[in-house]
């Protein structure tokens, strides 16, 4: 017998009986990334709501250029491994709206306009998974007018499938919380990170909609602050207990006996189930370990990289000195001196508890069980 309704007998979620899942934007809220369609030529503008003004502004940004599409993704007005792949293929169909007419040059503005989408940034194998699966759509076509057509139903293809990927990672994932426990995120996995509810805050939340009384810790994430601006701007919107916690506070807070799991997101996963993250999720995962915590990656199927062996063989962003210098618009560190700013680590697999997929749980060793999900069997 359930102790309250969405709760199963052992404390879990009880996610079937609750239903159906979470809605991915709550009511009034500007979604994260849309195609917006045009009535009067057929063409349309890729809509971001921009990320580098929350929690303070909701501003969604019209983008009809490659270059702005690019520049966007750049600078993390749209990000989160799974949102700009959904944008990347987007930002396909926009070059597609403005290529020349004939079909040998159109072709080549179109490769050019993925070289420039793919490399936005290297680490979120999501991005040029999505751009290169759109480019795949249209390899056997000419015409200009049909490969916009296709391109865009590729794209929203894309952008369903992560929604109903989120929703799927969301109740695999939910049947490992217990009711009254606190578990620790990091980063911004939710909605603002994805087309649906999220990754590892999806889990949180699918739990948190079935019912269960939850506590959800996140650090703030220096230098861009993905925790303290949208992670726990997500958790505010949809009424769930939150705490903030600066990232140096961590390890007294595994030490604590709290925190009952850590769920993380993946910005890609090698063979072998080393997993790449938001810088600091390596620190998170080995404090796990030490203070016996589970630590689960939730990431979509299209984040898997079956290319590389291992992952010292992902390419880890390095950004820009002064997001370091600096905190928001305040100067915080002297002009000029010089900085490290990976923007992603690697947590080997070994300290890995899970992988959670929209396919469902997998459990070590990951080489077999991954190829077993890729595979559907
Ligand atoms: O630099 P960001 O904000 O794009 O980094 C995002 C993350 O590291 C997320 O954890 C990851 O992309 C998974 S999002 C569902």
């Amino acid at each position: 017998m359930s102790a309250r309704p969405g709760v199963s007998a052992r404390g879990g979620a009880d996610v079937n009986a609750a239903g159906s899942s979470p809605p991915a934007t709550p009511a009034g809220a500007a979604p994260t990334v849309a195609w917006r369609a045009s009535e009067d030529d057929g063409c349309g503008a890729l809509e971001l709501l921009d990320q580098t003004r929350l929690p303070h502004e909701s501003v969604v940004l019209r983008l009809t250029d490659v270059a702005s599409v690019r520049a966007a993704i750049g600078r993390l007005s749209v990000r989160g491994a799974p949102a700009i792949g959904v944008a990347g293929a987007y930002g396909l169909v926009v070059a597609a709206q403005t290529g020349p007419a004939a079909p040998a040059e159109f072709r080549e503005h179109l490769t050019s306009a993925a070289d420039r989408l793919r490399t936005a940034r290297p680490t979120a194998v999501n991005l040029a998974w999505a751009v290169d699966r759109c480019l795949d759509s249209v390899a056997e076509m000419d015409e200009p007018t049909q490969i916009r057509t296709r391109l865009l139903a590729e794209a929203r293809t894309i952008h369903a499938e992560d929604e109903a990927a989120c929703a799927a990672m969301g109740r695999h994932g939910a049947t490992l919380l217990r009711d009254g426990a606190s578990y620790l995120t990091h980063c911004n996995t939710g909605r603002l990170a994805t087309a649906g509810i999220g990754t590892a805050l999806g889990v949180l939340i699918t739990g948190h909609d079935a019912g269960l009384e939850l506590e959800v810790f996140v650090g703030e994430v220096r230098p861009l602050l993905q925790g303290s601006r949208l992670t726990a701007f997500e958790l505010q919107e949809r009424d769930m207990r939150g705490r903030l916690l600066p990232d140096s506070a961590a390890a007294p807070l595994l030490r604590s006996g709290r925190i009952e799991g850590v769920f993380v997101g993946a910005d890609r996963i090698a063979r072998n189930g080393d997993a790449a993250n938001k810088i600091g999720t390596y620190g998170l995962a080995e404090l796990a370990h030490a203070h016996g915590v589970p630590f689960y990656v939730v990431a979509p199927t299209s984040t898997l990289d079956p290319s590389l062996d291992n992952g010292d063989l992902i390419l880890i962003e390095e950004r820009a000195a002064d997001e370091v210098l600096a905190f928001g618009q305040a100067r915080a560190g002297p002009v000029g001196f010089p900085v490290w700013n990976p923007a992603f680590d690697v947590t080997p697999a070994h300290l890995i508890t899970a992988i959670i997929t929209e396919r469902g749980i997998a459990r070590p060793p990951f080489e077999s069980a991954l190829a077993q999900q890729f595979l559907g069997a």
